[in-house]
């Protein structure tokens, strides 16, 4: 049986900004049928159709549901087409995609391990949990065995052979925010070859990019560096598609990998329905939708102040929060003063950390910023040289800026690059 969006019992959280066709179709969960348009992400249709929880912590047995909105947190994984641990926040909906939730014990209805919480209130010793008699142990192992894995294995083996390509550009861009497309412009003007990659899929690139996306290779995330063999490694992930692993060797490489989206430590922050206000701004930004729902940004500085106007509603300051209420879903926020305000999203907006991970790799320094490892580098953005590359950084990655400033930046260190190159040619 099949049914349609039951707005009655879980209302949509946004609306679709005029104009914007709501022309296909995702099956969630087996039988409800969710729509969506063009270029939505897999979160922003479930989300949109008022479906927070969509798995379960695998320790806690918790709900869970999409936290970051970019990528990062790994709250969103879902099962895609028979596929496990799909990233909802990074997947674009294709009509007649199927959805589910993992790690749950039941496909649908109440997850009955869901009581853990309840019955280990104090922590579960499950080194000697149901060790004894045997018959007992052979039933835990059976489950522990379906709860500890991310989901189940495939229904099949993915279509097509995973392909390698080979790229020896003159630079690698990682990152395609403001810092990584001002940096690439001028180096594709300058005549360089220039491999740019981001994590985004195509359709969500040039939602906020525009045509300068169209350089840019998307859904294609680096996951390696190996200095000694002078390679970068990224994987090309398309769903239905086979992926491509991709071996680059660049002269230089400009990292403007951006920056993450942490937790505000507070009761109740992994309630589904808390989610990161700058992933919230993107999601509808790159959806065309707007708030149905009435919402709160907890939060405090420059930050939290830009996405509540961009939100349009009420920041709170986080010393003033009691807890986030809710269970499935957020249902409210209780103040320390006794006034509660029902909501039903919670957008939280602590100051973003650098996401440095990948520069370390490559051997980059770091320093402790405002909440995180900011990149440093020299004043024209250089971070380390090797034998084989040149390691530049730019914008967010060094020290939270915000767009403008990150623009700015990137502009700047691009030019930077360009005269280096240059240089090493004379
Ligand atoms: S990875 Fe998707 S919400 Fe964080």
């Amino acid at each position: 049986v099949v049914r349609p969006d039951r707005l009655a019992d879980s209302p949509p959280l946004f609306r679709s900004r005029p104009g914007a066709a709501r022309a296909l179709t995702l099956r969630w969960d087996r039988d409800r049928l969710v729509s969506a348009s063009e270029g939505d992400t897999v979160s922003a249709a479930l989300l949109g159709a008022g479906v927070l929880a969509t798995s379960r912590s695998l320790k806690y047995r918790r709900h869970r549901g999409p936290y970051c909105l970019q990528g990062d947190c790994g709250t969103c994984l879902v099962r895609i087409d028979g596929r496990p641990n799909a990233r909802a926040c990074m997947t674009p909906v294709r009509d007649g995609m199927r959805v589910e939730p993992q790690n749950r014990l039941l496909p649908v209805g109440p997850d009955p391990t869901a009581l853990v919480d309840e019955v280990f209130v104090h922590g579960m010793d499950h080194h000697h949990l149901m060790v004894r008699p045997r018959v007992a142990n052979l039933l835990m192992q059976e489950v522990a065995r379906g709860l500890a894995g991310l989901g189940r294995l495939p229904d099949r083996p993915p279509e097509g052979t995973s392909k390698n390509r080979h790229h020896t550009p003159d630079v690698l861009v990682i990152g395609a925010g403001p810092a990584g497309l001002a940096a690439a412009s001028p180096l594709v003007r300058g005549g360089l070859s220039v491999l740019h990659v981001d994590r985004i899929d195509p359709a969500g690139l040039r939602a906020t990019a525009g045509s300068s996306a169209d350089r840019v290779l998307g859904s294609t995330g680096v996951f390696g560096v190996y200095p000694e063999e002078g390679i970068w490694a990224a994987t090309t992930r398309v769903p239905g598609s086979a992926d491509v692993l991709h071996v680059v060797r660049p002269s230089h490489v400009v990292v403007a990998t951006g920056s993450r989206n942490p937790m505000l430590l507070l009761p109740g922050n992994d309630v589904p329905g808390v989610v990161s206000a700058r992933g919230l701004v993107a999601l509808l930004q790159r959806c065309k939708l707007e708030l149905a729902a009435p919402a709160v940004v907890i939060g405090r500085g420059s930050h939290a102040e830009l996405v509540g106007r961009v939100l349009d509603v009420e920041v709170l300051e986080p010393s003033d929060i009691e807890r986030i209420e809710g269970r499935r879903a957020v249902t409210g926020v209780r103040l320390r003063d006794g006034r509660r305000i029902a909501c039903r999203l919670v957008a939280l907006a602590a100051t973003p950390a650098p996401a440095s991970d990948l520069p370390r790799q490559a051997g980059a320094q770091v320093r402790w910023h405002d909440g995180g490892f900011a990149v440093r580098r020299d004043d024209d953005g250089r971070c380390t040289r090797s034998p084989s590359w040149t390691l530049w950084a730019t914008g967010d990655v060094c020290g939270w800026m915000g767009p403008q400033e990150a623009e700015r930046d990137g502009r700047r260190i691009g030019a930077a690059v360009l005269a280096a190159c240059r240089g090493a040619a004379r």
